[in-house]
Formats: C-alpha cells, structure tokens, sequence
C-alpha cells in the first residue's frame, strides 16, 4: 500500500530529507499522475493553488515543467524574475530599493499562495558554495508553506527524482542496475555541482550500484560522497569512484556524463571565485565525451542519460545523443511527473 501520509507542508530541498520509502512513494504517485495525464483524466489536486516561482536562472525544462504541472492539476504557477521584483537577498547582501530580504520576501509570498519554488546557483551569489543552498533553506525558515529547490549549487533534486523515476521505468528495479555518472567535457565552466551530486545521492539511495567517474581535480563535495558510501552500505550494494571514462563505462547499465566545475576554484576551496582557472583542467579532458566509441565500450544494452541542456560535440556526440540508447525524452518528459507528485504531496 502506498504510504502518503506526512508530506504535507514539507520542503523538498535535497533528496537526503526524504526516505526511501518517501522517494518510492513519490514515483508512485508521479506514475499514477502520468498515466492519468496520458488518458486525459482530470487530476485537479491543486485547484486554485499558486506556487510562486523564483528564477535567479534561466531554465527550460524545470519552469515549463513547474507551470505545465500546475496548470493540469488546477492551479497556477507565477514565474518571478529577481531583476523586476526586489530581488530576494540574505541579510548582508542588501541593497537600498533594489533588494528586499529573504525572510520579508518568504513571509509575504507565504500570505499569499501555497508553494514557493526557487532556482538559484553560480553567478546571483558570486560562486560561493553553498550560498545558494543558503538562500532556499532562508526560505523554507520563513515560508510557512513549502518550499522546493529547482537547483541550488549543491543539489538538483526535482531532476534527481526524475532520474530515478526514468531507471524505475526501464530496468523495474535499482537492485543489481549499475548507473555511472561521470564528467564529461564542456566548452563552459559555469557548471554547477548540483546535478552530479544529487544523481548520486538518487542512485545510492535507492540502491543502484553506483559509479562516479571524474578527472583528479574534478571531485564532488565529501559531504555528499560520505553519505552515498552510507546509503550504498544501507542497501548493500556499491558506490565506486573512477577517473577513467573507459573503465567507468564498462559494463554499465546507465551512463550519464555531463561537465560540472571544478570544485578548487570557488570559495571555500578558493578564496575567491576563479573560474576561468578551471578551463586549463577542462581542456585537458577533451577526451571525456561520450560517443559511440564509448557506448560501444558500454555494451548495447546500456542506456544514456542527461539532464539535458547537453553540449552536442562536446560532453555527447549527435548520434548517441539522438541513437536509440538515449533515453534523455523519457527524463525530460518525468520531471513534469515527477514534480506534480511532490506538489501534490506537499501542497495539498
Ligand atoms: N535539467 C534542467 O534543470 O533543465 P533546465 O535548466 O532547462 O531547467
């Protein structure tokens, strides 16, 4: 039987706040909202609700995803851009008229509607690790309603939801099923750590013998490392780290390579935010795209994954890209599932 009780008025801002049993629960449920969805049935859940939507970033799929779910289940997402309000900002960022605090923001949206959804990283907070992660939880301190992270700059977790929901959908299970994120090169630096780490917070969690694969230098945060070692020991199965593609990909299930930055140049690593540093590193790693050479190394049941956008020629070749062992559609189409579970959930 599926347990839905005590979801409501939570935040979802990383997946490490939510069971796997909660995790399960919420694939249940985003399965059953898309099968309603794909015979037309109505699924009003969230009649005349409003989730306000703050965008520091620019996005695709999590807005049109975030609008189009609420919309089908019978409210309304309002998309906020920081630069035409007062932009949201932590006590010491302020500026005269032109920002307004975090904690006034939070409490007058919370009068207001019943949901607020932020995406903030990189750049609106000067590449500082973790500001941004900072900003959402400011919010969920003073928002009564939930609040969900649409990505900070430690975890992506409507996209990891997502993913584990699309590994569910074509392997049934995460037992036995190896999942290998890896870096893969791009001409941009300006890449967040939010998508890697919080694929394999997904994957460990729910049991997936999981593989990170990275050039030395490209590491993820040891905080997240320490507790994908704990989840993989909960479920008994393996969390391996590699820093040969090659090797990686062997024998893989699921591959999902995609650049992030390097860690060693932003702060607290690096005094100061330098990340054009960071592009010697990349340049050096060309060699890291996955192509069918690599997918050939793969074997022909193994699938590729990307949060998508990707950078064709680069972190993927067009043909595994548009080959049949992409499933990138399949990902992209359940983050609209995916998120109207955890808005249905938490919002009702
Ligand atoms: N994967 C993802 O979050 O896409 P957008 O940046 O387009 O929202």
């Amino acid at each position: 039987m599926v347990k839905t009780d005590g979801f409501r008025g939570r935040d979802y801002i990383t997946m490490l706040d939510y069971t796997r049993e909660e995790i399960e629960t919420m694939i249940d449920v985003a399965l059953d909202l898309k099968r309603k969805f794909a015979v037309g049935e109505p699924h009003k859940l969230l009649d005349a609700k409003t989730l306000f939507m703050i965008f520091y970033n620019q996005s695709l799929r999590t807005r049109n995803s975030f609008e189009a779910g609420m919309t089908q289940m019978g409210g309304h997402a309002h998309f906020l851009d920081p630069g035409k309000i007062y932009a949201p900002a932590l006590e010491g960022d302020e500026k005269a008229y032109s920002t307004e605090r975090v904690s006034d923001v939070a409490r007058v949206l919370a009068r207001m509607g019943h949901g607020i959804a932020i995406r903030c990283y990189g750049d609106p907070v000067g590449w500082i690790y973790g500001r941004a992660n900072e900003v959402i939880n400011n919010f969920a301190h003073w928002a009564d309603i939930p609040v969900i992270n649409m990505e900070c700059d430690k975890y992506h977790p409507c996209q990891a939801l997502a993913d584990v929901m699309t590994v569910k959908e074509k392997f049934g299970d995460y037992k036995g099923v190896r999942f290998v994120m890896s870096w893969a090169y791009s001409p941009s630096v300006h890449k967040p750590l939010a998508v890697p780490q919080s694929a394999v917070i997904g994957a460990t969690k729910m049991g997936c013998e999981t593989v990170l694969a990275h050039p030395k230098g490209m590491e993820l945060d040891d905080e997240v490392i320490k507790q994908c070692k704990i989840y993989a020991e909960e479920n008994n199965t393996s969390f391996e780290i590699m820093y040969d593609i090659e090797e990686a990909f062997e024998g893989a299930d699921v591959v999902y390579p995609k650049a992030w930055t390097c860690r060693e140049f932003i702060p607290p690593w690096n005094d100061k935010p330098e990340l054009e540093k960071s592009q010697e590193l990349f340049d050096k790693n060309k060699h890291w795209i996955c192509d069918d050479d690599k997918m050939k190394i793969a074997g022909p049941k193994s699938l590729y994954m990307h949060c998508l956008p990707c950078d064709r020629g680069f972190e993927v070749s067009n043909s595994v890209v548009d080959g049949p062992q992409s499933i990138v559609w399949d990902q992209a189409e359940n983050r609209l599932h995916g998120q109207k579970a955890v808005m249905a959930l938490t919002m009702r």
